[in-house]
C-alpha cells in the first residue's frame, strides 16, 4: 500500500481529484492512501498566519517557514518519507520515468505552494525532489500535485485492471501512442484501417509500431533525439 500525505494551504481543491474513478477506486481497494493536510492549522498566531511579505521587496506573498516546518515535523514524528516533494514551476519536468519511480515508494509527501512560493530555507531543509508539470505558472501547486498523484497511482500494481495497459501507454518507450478505434467500424463512410479488422497480431503490432513512430516524429520529434 502506497500512502501519499500532501501539505496544502488550498485543501479544498485537492478534494475532488481523488474521489472519483480510477484513483478513487485504488484507494478503496487499499492499494493507496491520500491524506491532505490544512496549512492553516500550523498557521501562526490568532489569525493563523501562514505567508508574509517577502525580504528585499517585491510583489506576492511568500509562504512562511514555521507553518510548513511545524507540519512536516509533526508527519515525521509518524513515518519516514521515501521523498518530500515540492511541486514548483523553477524544477525538472515531469515524464514518465519520475512516475515510473515514484510508483515504487511506499510513503510520499507532497508540499505544495502558493503565491510567491515558499521560504527558501524549506527546500533546504526538507526537500529532496522538486517537481514541474510543465513550463506554465499555475496559481498553486495543488493542480500540479493532483496531476502527478494520478500519474503515479495509476502505476500501482493492480490499480489499471488490464496490467499491459499501463505498460503500453504514451511514453513508456518514449513513443506517442498509435491511433485507437472501436465500434462502428464504418462511421459515415470514415473506416476503421483493414488491418486492425485482420486479426493478424504480428501484423496489427508491426502497424502499431509504424503509427507510433510516425506520430512521435511529426508531433513530437524531441522525443526521439533523447534515445
Ligand atoms: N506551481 C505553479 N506552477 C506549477 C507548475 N507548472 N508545476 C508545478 N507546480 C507549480
Amino acid at each position: 500500500m502506497m500512502r501519499i500525505d500532501i501539505i496544502s494551504a488550498a485543501p479544498d481543491l485537492l478534494e475532488s481529484p481523488f474521489q472519483h474513478s480510477i484513483i478513487k477506486r485504488a484507494q478503496d481497494n487499499n492499494l493507496a492512501e491520500i491524506y491532505i493536510h490544512n496549512l492553516r492549522e500550523y498557521g501562526l498566531g490568532n489569525y493563523r498566519q501562514i505567508d508574509d511579505t517577502q525580504f528585499g521587496g517585491g510583489a506576492g506573498m511568500v509562504l512562511m517557514i514555521e507553518p510548513i516546518a511545524n507540519c512536516i515535523e509533526n508527519l515525521l514524528k509518524e513515518r519516514d518519507y521515501d521523498e518530500i516533494i515540492y511541486m514548483t514551476p523553477d524544477a525538472k519536468t515531469l515524464n514518465q520515468s519520475t512516475a515510473n519511480q515514484l510508483s515504487l515508494q511506499t510513503n510520499l509527501l507532497i508540499l505544495t505552494g502558493h503565491y510567491k512560493g515558499i521560504d527558501h530555507r524549506i527546500r533546504e531543509k526538507y526537500i529532496t525532489k522538486e517537481i514541474s508539470i510543465g513550463d506554465y505558472v499555475l496559481t498553486g501547486g495543488e493542480l500540479a500535485a493532483a496531476v502527478l498523484v494520478d500519474a503515479v497511482v495509476r502505476l500501482i500494481p493492480g490499480v489499471i485492471g488490464d496490467e499491459q495497459s499501463a505498460l503500453t501507454d504514451s511514453f513508456q518507450d518514449n513513443l506517442l501512442s498509435p491511433p485507437v478505434y472501436t465500434r462502428p467500424a464504418d462511421f459515415q463512410g470514415m473506416k476503421v484501417p483493414d488491418v486492425l479488422l485482420s486479426g493478424n497480431f504480428k501484423k496489427i503490432d508491426e502497424w502499431r509500431s509504424e503509427k507510433a513512430f510516425e506520430r512521435t516524429k511529426e508531433i513530437r520529434p524531441d522525443l526521439l533525439d533523447n534515445e
